[in-house]
């Protein structure tokens, strides 16, 4: 039976490692604050002259190598982003032709940090409906461009990067199984970045103080507010997939979950019964980097060489909006 697997995975970090020492220098906070209650030791932060379709390119890039492909062998990409270069035109038509591609498809979808998860269900479902044969779909964001570096609620919880999957739609053993998404807009005032923003350019450098743009207010969140509702809704979504496609949670293999706090992946590991080590753990060294976290956390523990043929994985996330979601993989390559 035909389902989408995925065959290439790649990942890409900016340079720049700002630590919470560095930060520390930035706005009142320290350390010991910052690792104890979110796990985020450090975060990757995009160079001045790059863009988020510069990381997006070269995590596409590199998840084509992965899958031994060229971009002339893609019929769609799909970019995942809450910072895209400009307004318009999408990221994904910038990252189509920084990567020599014309003429097939190319969008941007927004669902903040839950957008890969989203992604890869409308993909799938794409796929399934016989669209595409090869999809590049992508995860990318600079989120220190839309943060103000004044407050120390939220500045010191986001990184920048970029995750992307090669999706094949083929007849093969396993793939993905299926998805579950929600969203609940009643919700929408407790994680926003309000001001419209003219794009997340190098133009827009939150970090100079020196410019307008530092310390105007941009992502705003009542931590402890969605902090609550994600434990609790990430809880409801991992067991809501389970049970839609009828599997055990004793038959997941790993869970790979938006990294938003340590806090909240652990309690969701522990809902599902699942221990620390099957859980993949990126939050300390790259922080909360939006549509993003979900694939550069796959890409970490398929790179690491710890994910096996046939393994079952969970992928969720938490996102403004509120929206959510969860996918379920069997690992195929
Ligand atoms: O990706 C989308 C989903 N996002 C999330 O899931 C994030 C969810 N929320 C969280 O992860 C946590 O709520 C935070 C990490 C944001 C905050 O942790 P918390 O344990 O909920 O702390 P809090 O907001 O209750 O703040 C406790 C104290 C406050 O001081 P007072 O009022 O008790 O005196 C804050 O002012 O910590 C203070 N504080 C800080 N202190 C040092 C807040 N931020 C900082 C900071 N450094 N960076």
């Amino acid at each position: 039976m035909k389902h989408t697997h995925i065959i290439g995975v790649g990942g890409y970090l900016p340079e720049h490692i700002m630590t919470n020492d560095d930060l520390a220098k930035v706005v009142d906070t320290s350390d010991d604050w910052i690792r104890e209650r979110t796990g985020i030791t450090q975060r990757h932060i995009i160079a001045k002259d790059e863009y988020t379709s510069d990381l997006a390119t070269r995590a596409g890039a590199q998840a084509l190598e992965d899958a031994g492909m060229s971009i002339n062998d893609i019929d769609a990409i799909v970019v995942a982003t809450t910072t895209p270069d400009m307004i318009f035109p999408s990221t994904a038509s910038m990252v189509q032709h920084k990567l020599g591609g014309k003429g097939f498809p190319a969008w941007d979808i927004q669902a903040v940090c839950s957008g890969f998860v989203y992604g890869l269900a409308q993909v799938d479902g794409m796929m399934r409906g016989g669209m595409f044969k090869r999809v590049l779909l992508i995860g990318a964001e600079s989120m220190s461009r839309i943060l103000d570096w004044q407050d120390r609620n939220t500045c010191v919880l986001f990184g920048d990067g970029a995750g992307a999957v090669v999706l094949e739609y083929k007849d093969d053993e396993g793939g993905i199984i299926g998805s579950v998404l929600h969203c609940d807009g009643s919700y929408r005032d407790l994680l926003r970045a309000k001001h419209a923003h003219p794009g997340a350019s190098p133009h827009n450098d939150r970090l100079d103080m020196n410019t307008d743009a530092a310390g105007v207010a941009a992502v705003e969140m009542k931590g402890n507010e969605v902090f609550r509702f994600a434990v609790t809704k990430l809880g409801e979504v991992v067991h809501e997939v389970l049970e839609k496609y009828d599997i055990k949670q004793s038959e997941l293999d790993w869970l790979v979950p938006h990294q938003a706090n340590i806090r909240i992946l652990k309690a969701t590991a522990k809902k599902l019964g699942m221990s620390t080590d099957q859980v993949a753990l990126t939050v300390s060294k790259h922080a909360n980097t939006s549509a993003a976290s979900v694939p550069l956390a796959l890409n970490d523990i398929y790179r690491a060489g710890k994910v096996q043929k046939g393994q079952l994985l969970l992928l969720e996330a938490f996102a403004g909006g509120f929206a959510w979601g969860a996918n379920l993989v069997r690992w195929s390559k």
